[in-house]
């Protein structure tokens, strides 16, 4: 059995999910946040210790301002509400990603972060603003600037996810089968799992089944 310490999860289908039962997208992104409350839950329930979440990759500033504005509002909203609550039930979270957002959001996520850091429940890493080529030229230009040695562990040192174990598994829901520039260099030995539902759909009882399937997978990092 494998044991289970990192899920990242690509939160895809949002959009499609709004306009087929609210004929509107937005509607979808509101109702994503149920899903990544119930998928919270149960990472906790199973032990997961650390759960990343791509909310907002540094591409999606190309679709309308209206969308964009709107995730960020939600985004604000659920900071606002849930926090406390999060903090109580000693989660941590941390945004990997270029703070580059409104004032009082930049504030808000800074807050955050603070209030929650010595949390060890469950480590939330929430990938907003996150894209993994930027990320990694940022990496390569520190290391140079520093004078430092190009190699994997000073790599590791000065990505976005310094501190932060390599995921143990991908999902992505939304029947949809690409990266879309998350975690390149960080997902090389992850096991993927890519889910036909869409996000909004998705329930703790599917995020169980792809859990237990991936305890049976045999990973061989190269070995045999
Ligand atoms: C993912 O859902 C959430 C974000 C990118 C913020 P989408 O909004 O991409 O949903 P689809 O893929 O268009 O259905
Ligand atoms: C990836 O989804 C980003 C997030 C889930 C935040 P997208 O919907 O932006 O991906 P593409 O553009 O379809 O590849
Ligand atoms: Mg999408």
């Amino acid at each position: 059995m494998n044991p289970i310490n990192h899920v990242a999860i690509i939160m895809d289908g949002n959009g499609r999910w709004g306009l087929k039962y609210k004929n509107s997208r937005n509607a979808g992104h509101k109702a994503g946040i149920n899903t990544v409350e119930k998928i919270i839950k149960e990472s906790i329930r199973r032990k997961i210790k650390f759960l990343t979440l791509y909310a907002f990759s540094t591409e999606n500033w190309k679709r309308p301002q209206k969308e964009v504005n709107y995730l960020f509002n939600l985004l604000e909203t659920f900071l606002k509400n849930r926090i406390e609550d999060l903090n109580k039930q000693k989660i941590k979270l941390k945004v990997i990603g270029f703070k580059k957002f409104s004032k009082k959001l930049n504030k808000l996520l800074r807050i955050s972060e603070k209030k929650t850091l010595k949390n060890k429940k469950l480590q939330i890493n929430l990938a907003l603003n996150y894209g993994s080529k930027i990320e990694l030229l940022y990496a390569f230009k520190n290391i140079i600037k520093k004078n430092e040695k190009i190699n994997e562990k000073n790599i590791n040192r000065y990505l976005l996810t310094k501190n932060i174990p390599e995921p143990d598994l991908l999902i992505r829901t939304g029947n949809t089968k690409r990266l879309s520039n998350f975690l390149l260099w960080q997902l090389a030995y992850s096991e993927i799992y890519f889910e036909k539902k869409l996000w909004p759909d998705f329930t703790e009882s599917d995020y169980g089944k792809i859990l237990e399937k991936f305890k049976k997978t045999k990973r061989n990092f190269g070995n045999i």
